[in-house]
């Protein structure tokens, strides 16, 4: 059975090791957080080892999860990559291109699994929709939630729009032609919502929506293609497809059939954590390889650069005529 850490024991870092002590093919065996307090009252739940150096790890597990702010991502994701250990790091990938690259080149020099928390791929509706899809024409994709002092380090782009970026990279398939993103802060320093316009080479375009001071939590992903519209509701694990079977050209009324299906609650963070230990046994690439969540990491922080620029434009414009006078 494979021993393993987690490494970061706050909000989520405590769901990752509550699945691990439940699963039949790893055994917890180390929690390791900067807090002393939060290793001890996590490992001690689970009847595993606390320590507040993840760097007691190496040689105590075969994989670990790192669930520590993105800013810690890459040290410690390097470090155990460079001993031959399977991680699971959390999304973002990492702070930086250059970083992600580099954590790549060293988990594929190890030969280990090297997978990224990009939870919402394992959504069963979500795992549905490619058997549905035909040539997407136009997305319109909406994550909003209530404020919480959580992950306000990162702006909403990196903290909760990076989901939606790597499912619309997934579902068109082609080569990102034009962003074009706007965004602001509202409750933080950084942007608490951003929508950003994304073109694709094939002509599809996708509109994406984050919000992180909002009323109400929704989590919605609308799709329009040439024979069908569907709407993929992540938060109720639902898929409803609304399809032309015949008609709705030369003047024949369209004959619509619709389809929905609705998915039993699952867990997704447990059907990732198993995937992840499937795979360190199989040797199978995991589901979310490290070169997806690049290549989502570099929309959003091209997304990012944009909302920066565009603050830097809001400083200088001028006072509103009212404040003149
Ligand atoms: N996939 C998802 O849906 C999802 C959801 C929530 C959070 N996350 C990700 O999980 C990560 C953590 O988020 P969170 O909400 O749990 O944050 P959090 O602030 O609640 O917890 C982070 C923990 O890491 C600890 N830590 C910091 N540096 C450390 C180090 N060097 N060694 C050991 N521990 C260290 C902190 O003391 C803290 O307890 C972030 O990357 C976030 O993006 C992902």
């Amino acid at each position: 059975m494979h021993r393993i850490g987690v490494v970061g024991a706050g909000y989520f870092g405590k769901l990752h090791a509550s699945k691990y002590a439940e699963s039949k093919s790893g055994k917890l065996v180390a929690v390791c957080d900067i807090d002393r307090d939060k290793a001890a009252a996590c490992a001690g739940q689970y009847g595993s080892t606390p320590c507040t150096d993840y760097t007691e790890l190496f040689d105590k597990v075969d994989a670990v999860s790192i669930v520590v702010p993105t800013n810690a991502h890459f040290d410690i994701a390097r470090d155990f990559l460079r001993r031959g250990i399977h991680v699971l790091l959390e999304k973002p990938i990492s702070s930086t291109l250059e970083e992600a690259d580099e954590l790549i080149r060293v988990a594929k020099g190890k030969g280990v699994v090297f997978q990224v928390g990009h939870l919402e791929r394992y959504n069963p509706a979500v795992q549905s929709l490619a058997k549905v899809l035909h040539r997407p024409r136009f997305i319109e994709s909406v994550r909003i939630s209530p404020f919480k002092q959580r992950g306000t380090d990162i702006n909403v782009v990196l903290d909760l729009m990076i989901h939606d970026i790597d499912l619309v990279l997934d579902i068109v398939k082609s080569p990102v032609a034009q962003i074009d993103a706007i965004g602001v802060p509202v409750l933080s320093d950084a942007e608490d919502i951003a929508n950003a316009r994304i073109r694709f080479a094939d002509g599809c375009v996708a509109t994406i929506t984050a919000s992180r001071v909002s009323w109400k939590t929704e989590r919605t992903m609308r799709i329009f293609q040439p024979d069908a519209y569907i709407v993929l509701d992540l938060h109720a694990s639902k898929l409803a497809v609304m399809r032309r079977v015949s008609g709705g050209t030369d003047g024949l009324l369209p004959e619509l059939k619709q389809e929905e299906q609705l998915f039993q609650p699952v867990d997704n963070l447990k059907r990732e954590i198993e995937s992840f230990l499937a795979c360190i046994k199989s040797g199978a690439e995991p589901l979310v390889t490290a070169t997806d969540a690049r290549r989502a990491l570099e929309g959003a922080l091209e997304i990012s650069r944009q909302l920066q620029s565009w603050r830097e434009t809001l400083k200088e414009a001028p006072p509103p005529i009212a404040a003149v006078r």
